[in-house]
């Protein structure tokens, strides 16, 4: 028979700038209070870089860590899958550009552009070539710098506020099943990838974008766009909002149904971190009690491809996060895209 495989997670790691901004810092660059700020986000502070670090750096660090904390050596990745909106260049990819500085073998890497819902994307991509056998320790990071290219001044708040920089990465592990030996299931105590729900809408491309530059525009950015200020991030913010829970909840409902069971046998729900109040209104749709939801918006705002996997890491490092646990991640994001993965720790 042939060798089967099933896809376990490895380790989390991650990486974030030192430099602290707080609501208060903000209120002294635009019109803002860190009243309104908390109330209507959870956000308290965010890392913002003060250093010459680009997007790839943040990933390296969060790869560098990750490796250490895993003890597994460079030359045994055979992938590498970078998920970022913010890439260091237009192209190629931060994923070739990691994979230079980390010094890794030529390996294949790419990037993933699904913003928010990073995570599920590059979780469902690693779970299906690790099952196949031929990768067997497939890193995924999610890195973001955002904080260049916020509009800092009041024209900008309803964006600038939210965004935080920070990198986290993951290591998915094929590992070969034993003859007799299950596959991970909502059901058994297996670790390992259960399932992964991926979703789309391309109708909300234009509420949560930058507009500019890129091969839409006009001589691919001209003195318009600069004057408009259209390379900064543009959010209809109440839409993207309501478009979030909904998707989020639904999400999460189909997956847990698919996998016969209910929101009350998830030991620890992961929610993308984009706003407090929305991952309030998810867990309270689904009934799961807050010490059952893992949240640090209130420390690094929205840091998109990253949010995830730094919740992974530091609910493990929290204790939060154990081993044979049932979690449920699920992310909404620019495109629109949505995502959910089911996971045995
Ligand atoms: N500080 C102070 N006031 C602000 C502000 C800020 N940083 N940003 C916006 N405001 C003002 C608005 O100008 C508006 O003023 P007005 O009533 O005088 O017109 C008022 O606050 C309310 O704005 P509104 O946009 O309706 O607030 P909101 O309750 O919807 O909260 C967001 C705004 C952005 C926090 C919220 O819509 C949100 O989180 N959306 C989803 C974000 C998201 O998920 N993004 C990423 C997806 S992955």
């Amino acid at each position: 028979m042939t060798q089967q495989f099933k896809s376990v997670i490895g380790g989390v790691a991650h990486h974030l700038p030192d430099n602290v901004v707080t609501n208060s810092d903000l209120e002294k660059m635009m019109e803002t209070s860190d009243a309104w700020i908390q109330e209507r986000t959870g956000i308290r502070e965010r890392r913002w870089v003060d250093t010459e670090d680009k997007t790839s750096d943040l990933g390296v660090k969060a790869v560098e860590k990750l490796l250490q904390k895993v003890e597994l050596n460079r030359n045994e990745i055979d992938l590498l899958i970078a998920g970022t909106l913010s890439p260091d260049l237009y192209f190629p990819g931060i994923g070739s550009i990691m994979q230079k500085k980390l010094n890794l073998p030529n390996v294949g890497a790419m990037d993933i552009r699904t913003q928010c819902s990073a995570f599920p994307y590059s979780l469902a991509t690693a779970d299906g070539l690790a099952r196949t056998g031929v990768y067997r320790n497939i890193v995924i990071v999610g890195a973001e710098l955002h904080s260049p290219v916020l509009d800092k001044t009041t024209r900008g708040r309803d964006v600038a506020v939210l965004f935080g920089d920070g990198a986290a990465a993951t290591l998915v592990k094929a590992v070969p099943l034993g003859d007799n030996e299950s596959r991970p299931t909502a059901q058994n105590t297996v670790s390992g990838v259960i399932d992964t729900l991926l979703g789309s809408d391309g109708n909300g491309a234009g509420i949560l974008t930058i507009k500019s530059p890129g091969l839409a525009t006009p001589g691919f950015v001209n003195h318009d766009v600069v004057e408009k200020g259209e390379y900064f991030p543009y959010m209809e913010g109440r839409t993207v909002f309501k478009h979030a829970v909904t998707r989020m909840l639904e999400c999460s409902s189909s997956l847990l149904k698919r996998n016969n069971i209910t929101a009350q046998d998830i030991d620890l729900l992961v929610p993308h971190q984009a706003n407090l109040r929305i991952n309030d209104a998810v867990a309270d749709r689904m009934k799961i009690p807050a010490d059952k939801v893992f949240n640090n918006i209130q420390k690094y705002g929205n840091t998109t491809a990253a949010t995830i996997p730094l919740c992974l890491s530091e609910a493990e490092s929290e204790g939060k996060l154990k081993k044979g646990d049932l979690v449920l991640t699920v992310a909404f994001g620019a495109g629109f895209t949505w995502g959910a993965n089911l996971i045995r720790w």
